[in-house]
């Protein structure tokens, strides 16, 4: 090996390690923002701090919507720290998947008008921990609907009342069957104007496949990258100058 190789390795040997330590000191920042209640009373729930305010968020362990994932509080963290670039404030925002609500609650805490839609089965817990976090503490009273990937879409959303500035996603794409309805419900609803902010945990191949996709739909520029966590944050917007009205 001559003295440029040797060089060469050493310097992406360096970046590696820098790398490595910038993933490990982010996903100590955004796991620290989580705490487990020192009194347990009757109804049990999980701390999370952001915006200065304690978030009270009840899980169930029944299904996947009724637990919050890593994912979230990576989303809810870029927003917190990152409102100069990403403001909330006044957006109209869409949470697809928004299971137990902590990304919904965060961003309705920065401002937004935001509209949390999940499957029928999680909206109770949804609307609960939503209004539990959110009353008397934000601009706009978030509202919380049914939304089933690929299913009355239009109908629920037509594009000339509901026009969102963001669609934000945490943990919706693992080994479900529903991915082609998800990828077409992006495609409804993010126009011209759109940025989707999607946090993505990467579990099985069929996952890289989605991320090369919605790459051939929309243009993804990757915020975070962290590792330990298998989880990467995306911005999305459209690629083509389709007409935003229907
Ligand atoms: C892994 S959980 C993530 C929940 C939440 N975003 C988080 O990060 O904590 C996936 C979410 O997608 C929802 N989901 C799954 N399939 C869906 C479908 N076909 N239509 C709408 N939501 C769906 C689930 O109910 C669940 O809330």
């Amino acid at each position: 090996m001559d003295t440029q190789q040797s060089n060469a390795r050493k310097e992406d040997s360096k970046t590696k390690e820098e790398d490595a330590a910038v993933d490990a000191e982010l996903a100590k920042a955004i796991m620290s923002r989580s705490f487990h209640p020192s009194i347990l009373g009757p109804e049990p729930w999980e701390g999370y701090i952001f915006s200065d305010l304690e978030i009270r968020i009840k899980e169930s362990t029944d299904l996947y919507g009724a637990v919050l994932w890593p994912s979230a509080m990576v989303l809810c963290h870029f927003l917190e720290t990152n409102h100069d670039e990403h403001n909330m404030m006044d957006k109209n925002v869409i949470e697809l998947g928004a299971g137990t609500g902590l990304v919904s609650i965060v961003s309705s805490l920065l401002g937004a008008k935001v509209t949390s839609t999940d499957l029928p089965d999680v909206l109770g817990n949804l609307q609960y921990n939503v209004m539990r976090n959110t009353k008397g503490r934000c601009k706009y009273i978030p509202l919380v609907t049914e939304l089933f990937w690929g299913q009355e879409v239009e109908q629920r959303f037509p594009r000339a009342t509901h026009c969102f500035d963001y669609i934000l996603a945490a943990d919706v794409v693992y080994s479900h069957p529903y991915l082609e309805e998800l990828m077409d419900t992006f495609d409804y609803l993010c126009q011209e104007n759109t940025q989707i902010l999607w946090a993505m945990r990467f579990r099985l191949d069929k996952e890289n496949r989605f991320v090369d996709r919605f790459r051939q739909r929309f243009n993804l520029e990757e915020l975070y990258n962290l590792p330990s966590l298998s989880i990467k944050l995306y911005r999305a917007w459209r690629r083509d100058e389709r007409a935003t009205t229907s």
